[in-house]
């Protein structure tokens, strides 16, 4: 059986920064900069422009994670596609994104299969674990794991929205799994899920249970109301649950791989909020040099967050072949997941 290891890396963020002052400025929300630095460690993310969606920020990682795995998009075998904002209901953003690939174009056309991962801000993980057991198995040897995410369309940026708006941005990341008969790559994983809160942190546009499932006026025109049409999070026990889950699922990992948590050179945990990380950081006795944070430059990136570190940190150096690294992640559902990675 082959090994799965991490063979690409890439990100990308579109160019155009928003503050936590053109929160204010710009969108009139009734917020400060101190106010969300000191909830959330958030100064600023990023905002695509109209035009984009998730499909087009993954195309762009996911060509940087071709070039440093020196591969062609024809070399997948396979693409899996993590978002909390796809393009459309259906179909999924993984089809959109291998057309931009230019894998549905030409002679060299190779219609591989484009599965969409729905897990929210542990959908990474649950890509990860997805491409690595393809691999593994034999199935695949190449497979495209992307993150990306436009939360800046579904926010409500006015002071109605504030605690959820001041939360999020936009951006993508991408790995590319690969086999190898090494003994390096993606060792122990482990998911979790816990639906008895799947209505605490969630974005319900309609509901497919009711006729019709968006509520129509005379003419027959939808109308949302606000508290369907955005996203609603009851933000103190998402706090506390992710702490919770998130400490226990990495330790149970480490334990399962047969290791500690001073074995491991590098933690990159979702960045959902400073503190909770700060928080995880803290109780473990983790050092801050063996952790990587992005959220002060692009806040919640949701399914991106971790491949964008893994990304980032490689480009600067931090994250080096040999190193062992510690993924953990925590998000709506509640859904949560780990993993341990040989790079
Ligand atoms: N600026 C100023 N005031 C604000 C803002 C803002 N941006 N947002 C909320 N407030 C106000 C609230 O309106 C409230 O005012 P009130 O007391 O007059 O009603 C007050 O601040 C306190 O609000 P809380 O929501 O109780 O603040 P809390 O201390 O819980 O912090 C926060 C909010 C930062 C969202 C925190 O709860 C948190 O980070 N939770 C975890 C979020 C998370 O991890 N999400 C991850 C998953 S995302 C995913 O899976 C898609």
């Amino acid at each position: 059986m082959p090994n799965a290891f991490i063979s690409g890396t890439g990100f990308y963020v579109p160019p155009r920064r928003v503050t936590n002052d053109d929160l204010r400025t710009q969108y009139g929300i009734d917020t400060t900069h101190d106010w969300i630095v000191q909830r959330t460690g958030i100064e600023e993310r990023r905002f695509a422009d109209e035009g984009l969606g998730s499909a087009d920020l993954g195309a762009e990682a996911a060509k940087n994670a071709l070039a440093k795995a020196g591969l062609a998009p024809t070399d997948l075998d396979m693409i899996v596609f993590a978002t909390l904002s796809p393009e459309n209901c259906f179909p999924g953003s993984g089809v959109y994104l291998q057309q931009k690939l230019g894998l549905c174009d030409g002679p060299s056309a190779k219609f591989v299969p484009a599965l969409d991962v729905r897990n929210q801000c542990s959908g990474f993980l649950y890509a990860l674990g997805t491409a690595s057991s393809m691999v593994k198995s034999g199935a695949c040897k190449h497979v495209l794991v992307v993150g990306a995410e436009v939360h800046s369309a579904a926010l409500d940026l006015s002071t109605r929205g504030r605690s959820v708006a001041s939360l999020f941005g936009d951006g993508a990341g991408a790995v590319v799994v690969s086999a190898t008969e090494e003994d390096r790559g993606i060792r122990t994983w482990k998911l979790g899920a816990d639906g008895r809160f799947a209505d605490v942190l969630a974005q319900r546009v309609w509901d497919i249970r009711k006729r019709p499932f968006i509520p129509t006026n005379a003419e027959g025109v939808g109308q949302v109301a606000p508290e369907m049409m955005w996203a609603q999070m009851e933000g103190k026990l998402v706090f506390k649950n992710a702490v919770e889950r998130m400490m226990t699922v990495l330790m149970e990992t480490c334990m399962a791989e047969g290791i500690s948590g001073q074995d491991i050179d590098l933690f990159c945990f979702h960045q959902a909020n400073l503190r909770i990380n700060q928080f995880i950081q803290q109780h473990l006795g983790i050092a801050d040099d063996k952790v990587v944070h992005n959220i002060q430059r692009y806040g919640n990136t949701t399914a991106a967050t971790i491949p964008i570190l893994l990304a980032e940190a490689e480009e600067s150096g931090k994250l080096k072949r040999g190193m062992k690294v510690a993924l953990c992640a925590f998000g709506s559902g509640f859904t949560w997941g780990a993993a341990i990675v040989d790079w």
